[in-house]
């Protein structure tokens, strides 16, 4: 387990103190993938870097299984930061060893004999999916195959935890994909916990059980996944919610759609949100058949995050204004969340966006 708490990171220049990490506390449970969220500047890296103490916090106390890192001596925290791996955005592998001299210069301070050594080696490649990748050196890798280079060197000496920062950021989708699923992996087969730093909300909801969204330094929301992403209470958080899902792109596609710009009187744009079972229910076909309401879908997307479905579905619902209310009455007792929405010109583009008026429904 890893407990931060009240950490504040002040870093001095000349002109100025920068509060680079404002006051975070965070609990992080063995065998958690807990993903850090945030734009550039947020203060991840520097959080994150307080956890093996690369950054010593100005203020506020680090826990991790147990140990209070601060309270350790010279020798007790080098061997602590030992069962603390580390991965990073550009790999930082040294290009004038191999692929396995990489691997095995992690080793260098540990107590096994060479032959063990060796040994250990070449079941980390094995592990990361690089047996045949031995000799090589890493100018003849690809950028996943490098990463893969970092996680086992990451994994030589048996780390309880693993931190990744924008640890996928420098690969392309399906790469990315890749190595998320060998961190999935990781966790699954040695209970490893994993916390992964990333601006890209997609990253998160591809493994992650956990999340926090950072701001300015500060932890502006945090919690299980699936709440997060079910019922976000910060904008921040909606903004990268909306993004992951492509509901910010749809919005602004659908906003030159010509069914939105050609609307009927008894038409109206809804945003319909829902989560598990509500996605097995036929309900679209239930609200003309009890309501007569019809359903032109413009848009939909299901994300699966930890077996939970959650969906969203950008439609035109169309009937006169009573029935109308009564098919979102009904859509609201199946915890379906209905959202109206309107279009609106912005300065260059035009965008379709929830109503802000009292709910016309
Ligand atoms: N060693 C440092 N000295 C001074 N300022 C720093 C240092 N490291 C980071 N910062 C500043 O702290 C803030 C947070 O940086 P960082 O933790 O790298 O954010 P993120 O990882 O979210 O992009 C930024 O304004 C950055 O410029
Ligand atoms: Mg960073």
């Amino acid at each position: 387990m890893i407990e931060l708490k009240h950490i504040d990171v002040h870093f001095e220049t000349k002109e100025h103190i920068l509060h680079a990490v404002r006051d975070v506390s965070l609990t992080i449970e063995k065998g958690d993938i807990y993903g850090i969220v945030g734009y550039s500047g947020a203060g991840k890296s520097t959080l994150v870097r307080t956890i093996n103490l690369l950054q010593r916090p100005s203020n506020g106390t680090v826990h991790v299984s147990g140990q209070d890192l601060l309270g350790l001596n010279a020798k007790d925290l080098r061997s602590a930061r030992k069962k603390i791996g580390m991965i990073f955005q550009h790999f930082n592998l040294m290009n004038a060893r191999t692929v396995a001299g990489n691997v095995h210069y992690a080793l260098r301070s540990s107590s096994l004999s060479s032959e063990e050594k060796k040994l250990k080696v070449t079941e980390l490649l094995d592990l990361v999916g690089l047996a045949d990748k031995h000799d090589v050196y890493p100018s003849q890798l690809s950028g996943g195959q490098k990463q893969r280079v970092g996680i086992a060197r990451a994994l030589a000496n048996d780390p309880e935890v693993l931190l990744c920062d924008e640890a996928t950021s420098a690969l392309d989708p399906k790469t990315t994909l890749s190595i998320l699923e060998l961190l999935k992996d990781l966790n699954d087969k040695l209970g490893l916990t994993i916390v992964i730093i990333t601006h890209e909300m997609e990253v998160i909801k591809e493994i992650c059980n956990k999340v926090a969204v950072m701001e300015n330094g500060s932890v502006v929301e945090e919690g299980d996944i699936v709440s997060i992403f079910t019922d976000p209470k910060n904008a921040l958080t909606q903004e990268f919610i909306n993004t992951a899902t492509h509901i910010d792109q749809a919005l602004v596609k659908l906003a030159k759609h010509p069914s939105i710009l050609d609307l009927h009187d008894n038409d109206t744009v809804v945003r319909l949100s829902f989560v598990g079972q509500s996605t097995n229910e036929p309900l679209i076909a239930s609200l003309y058949s009890r309501f007569t309401v019809t359903t032109n879908i413009l848009y939909g997307d299901i994300e699966i995050l930890y077996d939970t479905p959650i969906g969203n579905l950008i439609v035109i619902l169309s009937g006169s204004s009573q029935q109308l209310k009564q098919a979102v009455n009904y859509l609201e007792s199946q915890q379906v969340t209905v959202q109206q929405l309107e279009k609106i010109q912005l300065v260059n583009k035009s965008k379709v966006i929830p109503l802000n008026r009292e709910k016309i429904i």
